[in-house]
């Protein structure tokens, strides 16, 4: 009989090493590691040292070599677009070749940065693949980001190369690319050598003479060459990608992934976690600018021979709530994951899941959910409507795959609602007090990571130790701050409830309040703000911003928060989701000069609040309330 969940739990805690160089076995490697594990190395030590690899190979050729040239790679669904075409893995071979050829023609190579600011297009993970091929290490940033974020972005990796596309679609309307990637590239100190635009039919661009070039006149020239571009080997160590993340500040955190650990990690988790078989049609609707997107809509997937799928659509109105289910019954989905939030949008548009009756479903087994909390009530909708199981699972951009889940392919454990689960293999998941001390079972606190990470996880941020040894490593010595806080109950189910610090979750999109707050704080009127993440319906949260005005400012308040509104569109994306602004007298603070950010998201809620013991003039919360309320 296979070996359940806690046996396998135990078998990585028993050896971790021997676990891992079991497991590693699912990846093709050029030549095996002195070491499945070097504590010496690194900030905590890594994964698979000296070994070499290829992460593209993996994904693409070994699969054409094993006979599966024919079978559906990657299924681009764009109902926003009415396009759906095929790649199979020999197409897509050809394709990631070319691509290839083009960038090593551009210079780029081992080590160099790629950019790439794409919808969801197969090009994008083309572009990912091509990248890993050659040994390029691209970057990946989320659409909804406005210039000066890719501009930052640009400064903080230093691309040699750019891959972008003229244009994004989004509901009711277009989103011209090309004038954000210029303006970024204007603003960022550091300038690509060149780049590469996809000219999209809803809309094309100009390009720079010199600069700019066109992706399918390069391409078609690549493929009619066909050269063979083979695959760099790689050490597993060497990085894969950068993919920044909100942190506290607004300076994104650049998260590395390296190649080995990457690919083993996320191999095995196709089948022990989310029970699939190769083969089979896995469909992760996120976007390939989220963590979601680079691990199971490009990486895991195709490393486990699946058919994956780039859907471009949202899932309500393109055309109705019943698209998912539309996608599923089309492509035979086995399993499909998405955020939370996505089926309350759903829920909402069709309440008593109506449309879901027009389709087959009969593929489909599985509905895993994540990138924030999911609210029971959504789960049993869910479950309700589908009938298949609905499992929550836990993780971060940080660690690229699941560190709490219910590991489906190792026999599902009985499901809690509002509970993620448990720790995968790896993770040694604990609950400590702000002192550091291990708390009891059923008591919240910080839920911390026993140092090694398992493979996967972050290494470290690009160009910043320092910043990810003091984000991470130094709070709890021996330990990773998750930065979520939670309790572990009796069974050893773990509950993940809220962000220690000022990141919020808007409709599973990871946001930093402070990133927000400094936006705030540049226009010209504004003395001081705070932002916080309010409860919201669809999006699990929203933020809602708060302004103290300079002295002196007598113009009209309404339009100084429409500015304010404008500007954080402007300076952060549509994507922060930035609507709600009140103008107060004063901020409340401690004595100590900390803004109290939490009690004021509690008023903001309605929710119980106790009068902070260290508040500097407790008349400010009624000052709060009474702006709230008007
Ligand atoms: N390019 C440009 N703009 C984008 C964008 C992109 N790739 N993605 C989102 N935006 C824009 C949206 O158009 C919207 O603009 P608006 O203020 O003009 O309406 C804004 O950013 C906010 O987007 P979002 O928070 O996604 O809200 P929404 O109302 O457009 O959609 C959901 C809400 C729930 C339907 C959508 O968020 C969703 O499908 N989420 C679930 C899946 C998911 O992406 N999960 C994330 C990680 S797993
Ligand atoms: P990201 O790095 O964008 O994937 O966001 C990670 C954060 O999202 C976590 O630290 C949590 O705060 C939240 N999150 C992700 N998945 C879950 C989940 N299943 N339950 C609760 N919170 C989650």
């Amino acid at each position: 009989m296979a070996l359940g969940y806690s046996e396998i739990y135990n078998a990585w805690k028993t050896d971790p090493e021997n676990f891992w160089g079991d497991v590693a076995s699912g990846i093709d490697w050029f030549s095996k590691w002195d070491k499945v594990f070097e504590p010496d190395s690194g900030a905590y030590g890594r994964w698979y040292t000296g070994a070499t690899c290829n992460t593209c190979y993996n994904c693409v050729d070994r699969h054409v070599q094993a006979g599966r040239g024919d079978q559906a790679a990657i299924i681009y669904d764009s109902p926003i677009t009415g396009v759906k075409s095929t790649l199979t893995y020999s197409e897509l071979l050809v394709e990631v070749q070319a691509l290839a050829a083009v960038l090593k023609s551009k210079g780029v190579g081992k080590g160099d940065r790629v950019i790439l600011y794409l919808p969801m297009v197969a090009e994008a993970a083309i572009s990912m693949l091509a990248c890993a091929r050659i040994g390029a290490v691209h970057s990946v940033v989320f659409g909804g980001f406005a210039a000066t974020e890719l501009a930052t972005r640009i400064d903080d990796a230093t691309p040699k190369f750019i891959i972008s596309a003229s244009c994004g679609i989004e509901p009711g309307r277009i989103v011209a690319y090309k004038p954000l990637l210029d303006e970024a590239i204007e603003i960022a100190t550091h300038k690509p050598d060149a780049t590469l635009i996809l000219q999209r039919k809803q809309q094309d661009c100009d390009l720079i003479e010199g600069r700019d070039f066109d992706y399918e006149t390069l391409m078609q020239a690549a493929r009619t060459a066909g050269d063979e571009v083979l695959c760099e080997p790689l050490l597993a160590t060497d990085p894969l990608y950068i993919l920044y993340t909100s942190g506290t500040t607004g300076a994104p955190k650049g998260v590395v992934r390296d190649n080995g650990g990457h690919m083993v990690a996320l191999k095995w988790s196709m089948k022990a976690i989310y029970d699939i078989d190769p083969g089979e049609v896995y469909w992760a609707a996120s976007d390939v600018g989220w963590v979601v997107g680079h691990s199971y809509i490009v990486y895991a997937p195709l490393l486990h021979g699946c058919t994956t799928i780039v859907f471009e659509g949202k899932p309500v109105g393109t055309p109705d709530a019943g698209t998912f289910w539309r996608v599923i019954s089309e492509h035979k989905v086995a399993a499909l994951f998405t955020a939370p939030t996505a089926f309350r949008a759903i829920k909402k548009e069709d309440p008593t899941g109506e449309l879901i009756k027009n389709y087959d479903m009969s593929s489909f087994r599985t509905l895993f959910l994540a990138g924030e909390r999911a609210d029971p009530d959504t789960l049993k909708w869910a479950e309700d409507k589908l009938k298949v199981p609905v499992i929550d699972h836990w993780w971060q951009t940080e660690t690229g795959w699941t560190i709490a889940g219910n590991p489906m392919g190792l026999g599902m454990l009985p499901i809690k609602h509002g509970s993620p689960t448990v720790p995968m293999p790896g993770y040694d998941v604990q609950v400590l007090s702000d002192e550091g001390e291990p708390i009891k079972a059923g008591e919240l606190g910080n839920i911390v990571v026993k140092l090694p990470m398992p493979p996967g996880c972050f290494p470290t941020l690009w160009n910043a130790e320092a910043r990810f040894q003091e984000t991470y490593m130094a709070e709890f010595p021996g330990y990773y701050k998750t930065a979520d806080a939670g309790f572990i109950d009796e069974d050893g189910y773990l509950f993940i409830m809220a962000r220690t610090d000022d990141i919020i979750n808007v409709a599973g999109h990871r946001l930093s309040t402070g990133g927000m707050e400094e936006v705030i704080a540049g226009h010209q009127d504004v003395a001081e703000c705070a932002v916080v993440g309010i409860a919201d319906a669809l999006k699990g949260q929203a933020p809602c911003g708060f302004a103290v005005l300079n002295s002196g400012v007598d113009r009209d308040i309404s339009e100084i928060k429409k500015e304010i509104v404008s500007l954080v569109r402007e300076k952060i994306g549509p994507v922060a989701a930035f609507k709600l602004v009140y103008v107060v007298n004063r901020l409340p603070k401690t004595r100590s000069g900390k803004i109290l950010r939490g009690t004021m998201q509690k008023i903001a809620d309605g929710e119980a609040w106790k009068m902070p013991a260290t508040i500097d003039d407790p008349a400010i919360l009624d000052e709060i309330a009474e702006v709230l309320a008007e």
